[in-house]
C-alpha cells in the first residue's frame, strides 16, 4: 500500500504518519528528510542556495524516486508539494492520497513555534505569518482537495484514519 499524507505546514502529516506506518507495518519516509538526506543539506540552507524554484525540481525528482523504489509506505510530503508539476495527479495515480485538513487560525498558532526550520515563513513576523497562512492555505486548497479530505481538528488517531482508507 502506498499512502500520501498531505496538508499545510503544521498540520501534523509527520507525527501522524509515522503512527499509521507503525500500524500498518509498512516503512514511514518524509519527502523533506529524503531530499536532506539525498542532498547533504537542510531544506533551509537548499531554499538558500538554489531557490524556491530549483528546491520543487528536487522535490519532484524526490516524489518519483520513493515512488519508483517502493511499493509500500506511509510518505508524508512536503506543504508545497501537491502544489507543483501535477504531483497531485502522479500521487493519485500511485496509491491513496489524504488530506489533513486544519483551519487557518490553528496552523498559525502551531507555526508560529516552529517557523525556524522552515524557510517559507523563517522571516517573517506574526502579523506576516497570520496573512501568508490565511493567503497561502486558500490558494493550496484546489490541490488539497483532491486527495481524501479528513478534518484533524481535534488531532486523528493512526486507527481513525487507517478505517477511513
Ligand atoms: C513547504 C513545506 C515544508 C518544506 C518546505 C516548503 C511548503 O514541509 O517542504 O519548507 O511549501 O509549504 P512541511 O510541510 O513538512 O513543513
Amino acid at each position: 500500500m502506498r499512502l500520501f499524507l498531505l496538508g499545510f505546514m503544521g498540520c501534523g502529516k509527520t507525527k501522524l504518519g509515522k503512527k499509521i506506518a507503525h500500524h500498518l507495518e509498512i516503512p514511514f519516509i518524509d519527502l523533506d528528510q529524503h531530499i536532506e538526506d539525498q542532498s547533504n543539506q537542510s531544506i533551509s540552507q537548499l531554499f538558500k542556495e538554489i531557490g524556491e524554484d530549483r528546491f520543487r525540481i528536487l522535490e519532484k525528482q524526490a516524489l518519483l524516486e520513493v515512488i519508483n523504489r517502493n511499493s509500500d509506505f506511509v510518505l508524508s510530503v512536503g506543504g508545497g508539494t501537491p502544489c507543483f508539476f501535477s504531483n497531485m495527479d502522479l500521487m493519485n495515480k500511485s496509491g491513496t492520497t489524504i488530506y489533513l485538513k486544519l483551519p487557518s487560525d490553528v496552523l498559525y498558532g502551531r507555526l508560529r513555534a516552529a517557523k525556524g526550520n522552515r524557510p517559507l515563513i523563517a522571516d517573517l513576523s506574526d502579523d506576516e505569518l497570520k496573512n501568508f497562512v490565511t493567503k497561502k492555505l486558500n490558494e493550496r486548497e484546489k490541490y488539497y482537495s483532491l486527495a481524501q479530505v479528513i478534518d484533524n481538528s481535534p488531532n486523528k488517531s493512526p486507527k481513525s484514519i487507517i478505517s477511513l482508507i
